[in-house]
């Protein structure tokens, strides 16, 4: 239920007070892709940095993942799910066509007072999702919230398609957000942007309105998803540069006021690229795609638990959010943690 009275105090701040990440158990590593496709370990280890990823059973779906996600981050901020006032799930794999996959997250955390909707902003997602959540909390109109980013793309993936299937894995990461006064830490800003013109990079075309279930696709690979991997090598790597520097200019901020830059996992060579273009020593740098593959909307979050949870990231650290995917979107977060 949202707030009916808004407290527009300019001392309002929408601090990160939990985190929780989940992973289904199975692995398939890069010697198991090796019996699928014509493959190797050596070659998607050079190309990409990725040694394994975890796949979700028939079992487990986005809603699972999130929920057991949202469980530990909450537990982490000590806040009971009945105090929530509002979950967003980023996510390009939902539950369902509808209802939203945060409705079923917020059927099974019995989050009774939150409202619940997801976002389609592919790898950006839970970067939008950020965003759009501070402003809330900022305006008063919000008290807590989570925002989580889940996915099991193993279940879009062709395992036929060798340049494809290397790439993604499943996992859920979540953070809660609490308004605090006064707490002189939070989100500091953000930046996003989109372009449409280049939706033909990544997508997965079946079965929306343009390509509806009730006709035969011209193609049946368009149940999966499809990428043009070099394009999005090369539009990731300025996009995140961009935004970064956005970021550190807006804030008035060096390289040395940050702890850490958590970007999307999307391959260890884009990330290593786009930080020596901007000068981020290694050490600033954080990359867990070698356990994961390439998560979408989790892989932020995740990797952000995982920074926490190892004590890489500290109270009071500032830390830089950034991803770059689907639509194309990108976006970045500073956050003062
Ligand atoms: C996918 C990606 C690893 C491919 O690497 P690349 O260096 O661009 O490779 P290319 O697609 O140019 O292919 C080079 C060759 O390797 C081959 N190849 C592709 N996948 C292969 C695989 N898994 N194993 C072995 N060979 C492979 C290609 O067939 C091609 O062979 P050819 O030269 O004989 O035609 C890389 O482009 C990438 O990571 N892109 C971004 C990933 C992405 O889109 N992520 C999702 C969005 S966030």
């Amino acid at each position: 239920m949202e707030k009916k009275t808004e407290d527009r105090s300019p001392t309002n701040r929408a601090v990160i007070t939990g985190c929780g990440s989940f992973v289904p158990s199975k692995i398939l590593t890069n010697e198991d892709l090796a019996r699928m496709v014509d493959t190797s370990d050596e070659w998607i280890n050079s190309r990409t940095g990725i040694k394994t990823r975890h796949l979700t059973s028939d079992e487990e779906s986005t809603a699972y993942l999130a929920t057991e996600a949202a469980k530990r981050a909450l537990q982490y901020a000590g806040l009971d799910a009945e105090d929530l006032g509002l979950i967003v799930v980023a996510t390009i794999t939902p539950e369902m066509v509808f209802p939203s996959t945060a409705c079923f997250v917020q059927q099974a955390l019995g989050a009774k007072k939150a409202w619940a909707f997801d976002i389609g902003a592919a790898c950006s997602g839970f970067v939008y999702s950020l965003h759009l959540v501070h402003q809330l909390i900022e305006n008063g109109r919000l008290d807590s919230a989570l925002v989580i980013g889940a996915e099991t793309l193993t279940k879009i993936t062709n395992w036929k398609d060798r340049s494809s299937c290397i790439l993604f894995g499943d996992g859920a990461g979540a953070v809660v957000l609490q308004r605090k006064q006064n707490a002189g830490r939070g989100i500091l800003y953000s930046t996003v942007g989109a372009d449409g013109t280049f939706w033909e990079a990544l997508n997965c075309q079946a079965y929306g309105s343009r390509h509806p279930v009730s006709r035969p696709l011209d193609n049946p690979d368009k149940v999966y998803m499809q990428i043009k991997g070099r394009e999005v090598y090369q539009q990731a790597v300025r996009r995140i540069v961009d935004a970064v520097t956005d970021c550190l200019e807006h804030c008035g901020l060096t390289l040395d006021d940050v702890a850490m830059v958590i970007s999307h996992q999307m391959n260890a060579r884009i990330i290593e690229s786009a930080a020596k273009r901007l000068n981020l020593p290694e050490e600033k740098v954080f990359i867990n795609i070698q356990n994961y593959g390439n998560t979408s909307a989790a892989s932020v979050p995740i990797a952000f638990d995982e920074c926490v949870r190892h004590s890489k990231i500290k109270k009071g650290d500032i830390v830089i959010f950034v991803a770059f995917g689907a639509g194309v979107t990108w976006g970045a977060n500073v956050i003062e943690f």
